[in-house]
């Protein structure tokens, strides 16, 4: 017996107790459902059966997948914390290496709370309904999820403000900040310190591992990983898909549906000032002069120096949406608060672009923000600008043979 196979054994206790908590749940998507699609000949998507029945199905199971009413976590038995409001949604880790781990990749999964779930299924809902010919959600429905991403805003401004974080924030007294961070994970990931540490230790040394400090600290070091990178501030992602989100709801009140719900994410969304001012103050100025706006992650400029390049040999000027609402002089003092970026500095993610590029179009097209002189001045329209052309470079560049560069995030 080696540490792979001890860290086998924790994994396998681990698994096991939150698959019986898994069993608990509804599954969201049974056998049923399973055959109704299938790939063509030449790889299209294909409704097989049903076709408008399929998705008045899914339409009815993801309505009564919604959560409907606050659970607190619990260790024994294990029960979830789930948030009213949110879609069923897991975690699952990318268990890779020995041949065993491919049981842990295939039933680990915790479920989890965060924005971008009810606010991307929400918008999905409201678009299938409004261009194709999915049933129309209730307003129940999505005032739920309203209610739900409305709790995801950023409690460390002394200000009303629409920077969304992706995990719930909940107060430290200690540090007397907020923090951001997977709850149900994390109570998984300290499991192992429920093991009997002394039946451990005394396997170990039989075995003639006495090192037994390395060996435990190796076979913890990734939930420790997880413990130090999850801390995480607000970011542009979820900020601009809720942005996007609200573009929908005016247009569907356009068209004389969900007025009422879009009076109430106006009211959420009072201060959009917040937005722009934080995009500009946090946007990826290469050709800047200040440390803070130049810095960024090594694989970001990894992917991006041509586009960089070009633009220099062009004698263009550059500013890209970041990813987190976070530059690297606040990381130095807000890493001991329990808020910075993973590795402690801000990326570019083609993803993250993408969906500032869509909540920019959503705001400046419909009700959300139509008074444009407000908020999108010369800075927002060159960052604007230049992320879309950031994201017709990389469409254009194959970089197929590096997934790990792929989401940056
Ligand atoms: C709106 O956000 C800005 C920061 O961009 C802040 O200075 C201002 O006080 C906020 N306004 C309100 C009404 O909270
Ligand atoms: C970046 O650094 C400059 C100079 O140190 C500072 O004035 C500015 O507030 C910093 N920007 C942010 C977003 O913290
Ligand atoms: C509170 O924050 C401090 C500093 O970041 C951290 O060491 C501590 O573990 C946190 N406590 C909880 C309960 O998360
Ligand atoms: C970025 O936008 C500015 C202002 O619109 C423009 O002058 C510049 O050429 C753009 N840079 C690139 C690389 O497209
Ligand atoms: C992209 O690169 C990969 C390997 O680097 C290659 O196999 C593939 O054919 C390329 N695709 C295109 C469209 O050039």
């Amino acid at each position: 017996m080696d540490v792979a196979s001890i860290q086998v054994i924790v994994l396998s206790f681990v698994t096991l107790v939150t698959m019986a908590a898994n069993s608990k749940l509804e599954p969201l998507f049974s056998d049923e459902l399973r055959y109704t699609s299938s790939i063509d000949q030449v790889g299209n998507l294909k409704w097989v059966q049903g076709g408008e029945g399929t998705i008045v199905t899914l339409f009815n199971r993801i309505q009564r997948s919604q959560i409907t009413k606050d659970t607190a976590f619990r260790l024994f038995p294990l029960s979830w914390e789930l948030q009213k409001g949110m879609y069923p949604n897991d975690v699952k880790l990318n268990f890779h290496g020995e041949f065993q781990y491919s049981l842990f990749r295939d039933k680990f999964r915790v479920p989890d709370n965060n924005m971008f779930t009810p606010a991307w299924v929400t918008s999905c809902l409201i678009e299938a309904s409004m261009f194709g010919k999915s049933p129309k959600p209730s307003q129940r429905q999505i005032d739920l999820a309203l209610n739900a991403i409305d709790k995801y805003r950023n409690h460390n401004k002394p200000y009303k403000n629409s920077e969304m974080t992706f995990w719930h924030q909940k107060l430290n007294r200690t540090a007397s900040y907020y923090q951001s961070s997977p709850d149900n994970l994390f109570e998984v990931l300290k499991m192992p310190d429920y093991l009997p540490q002394k039946l451990i230790e005394e396997i170990l040394s039989f075995m003639g591992l006495d090192d037994i400090e390395k060996v435990l600290e190796k076979l913890f070091r990734e939930g420790n990983m997880f413990f130090q990178a999850f801390h995480i501030p607000p970011d542009f992602d979820d900020t601009f898909v809720n942005i996007g989100l609200g573009g929908l709801l005016a247009l569907a009140t356009d068209r004389g549906d969900y007025s009422e719900s879009f009076q109430t994410w106006k009211q959420q969304n009072s201060n959009l000032t917040s937005v722009f001012e934080s995009v500009k103050k946090y946007a990826y100025r290469p050709f800047s002069t200040t440390s803070n706006q130049t810095t960024i992650d090594p694989r970001t400029y990894m992917y991006l120096h041509t586009f960089l390049e070009q633009a220099e040999q062009n004698g263009q000027d550059v500013a890209l949406i970041s990813t987190w609402i976070q530059d690297t002089v606040e990381v130095v003092s807000l890493f001991d608060k329990g808020v910075s970026m993973p590795f402690n500095v801000n990326n570019v993610d083609i993803t993250v672009s993408a969906n500032f590029i869509y909540g920019i179009i959503m705001c400046t097209c419909t009700k959300v923000c139509n008074q444009p002189d407000i908020y999108i001045d010369t800075d927002i329209q060159q960052i604007f600008m230049n992320t879309t052309s950031l994201i017709a470079h990389e469409l254009k560049t194959n970089l197929s043979s590096r997934p790990d560069l792929a989401l940056t995030y």
